[in-house]
């Protein structure tokens, strides 16, 4: 048993869709959330600045909240920093991508499956790799859709402009016949009725889900399950708290978040 916090980090909102999952599937946990909005949106940045920036907020959760397991709830981070993070430090520490490949790669019927995510995470190739390493016959089609998390952190995430920038991006589509398509963007879930909308028929995955079972299992093979009744959960940001505090209300259904600042 261990009552140390699960730590999460995201470059902003994004991560509270990995956060919940987590979250519902083990209430009883501790949490320290960090969404590093001084320095949003990683995925326009460079892969060795994304991996400092990763490394900095995963030394501070360390330091500062003595977390037991990191998740790093942003897919642009998992791809730029997961391998050379887990070689520094000695905690545990799970991404996002490969438990949503194995997610896409084995609900696909007919082979041909989508990807939206940052500029970062497309270029990094990490979806394709490990989607064809669980599914050697998939089709993979990629889509970075750098408008949508800067509108998201606006708090446009339900508005008539988001859903046009939605069906103007996801046209890409049309032609391909994929009946998945990975939401490989931990903001993207806040905007999945949006993309659910444009691409009807098709089976979304969000790597959340899969992600949340990958930290159960953990903590359970591993002896590190808390034996609290009820967790604490903090919600922590490095730039402005006010549109952080109200997103997370409103995604989480709960009217007594009220994140804090650090400078990291
Ligand atoms: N939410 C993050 C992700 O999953 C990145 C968003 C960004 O900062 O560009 O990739």
């Amino acid at each position: 048993m261990n009552n140390q916090p699960i730590g999460l980090m995201d470059s902003g909102v994004g991560g509270l869709t990995v956060y919940k999952q987590v979250y519902n599937l083990l209430p009883n946990e501790s949490y320290v959330f960090v969404g590093d909005q001084a320095n949003l949106p990683y995925g326009e940045k460079s892969p060795k600045e994304v991996l400092d920036l990763t490394k900095r907020i995963t030394e501070w959760l360390i330091k500062n909240k003595n977390i037991k397991m990191l998740v790093i709830a942003c897919n642009t981070a998992t791809a730029a920093a997961l391998p050379k993070i887990k070689s520094m430090f000695e905690i545990p520490i799970i991404g996002v991508i490969e438990p949503g490949s194995y997610m896409a790669a084995t609900q696909t019927k007919n082979n041909k499956i989508g990807i939206i995510a940052t500029d970062g995470t497309v270029k990094s190739g990490k979806y394709n790799e490990l989607i064809s390493e669980f599914n050697n016959e998939a089709q993979i089609y990629s889509l970075g859709c750098p408008r949508f998390v800067p509108m998201i952190e606006d708090g446009l995430a339900h508005t008539p402009q988001m859903k046009k920038v939605v069906d103007e991006d996801l046209a890409f589509f049309d032609n391909t016949e994929i009946d998945t398509l990975v939401l490989g963007c931990t903001h993207y879930p806040i905007i999945q009725e949006l993309i659910q909308d444009r691409l009807k028929k098709v089976v979304l995955i969000n790597p959340g889900i899969a992600t949340a079972n990958t930290v159960n299992e953990y903590l359970v093979n591993h002896h590190l399950l808390s034996d609290q009744v009820i967790g604490n959960s903090e919600f922590i940001s490095t730039g402005d708290t006010e549109q952080f505090t109200q997103t997370a209300n409103e995604l989480l259904n709960r009217k007594d978040i009220k994140a804090q600042h650090i400078d990291i």
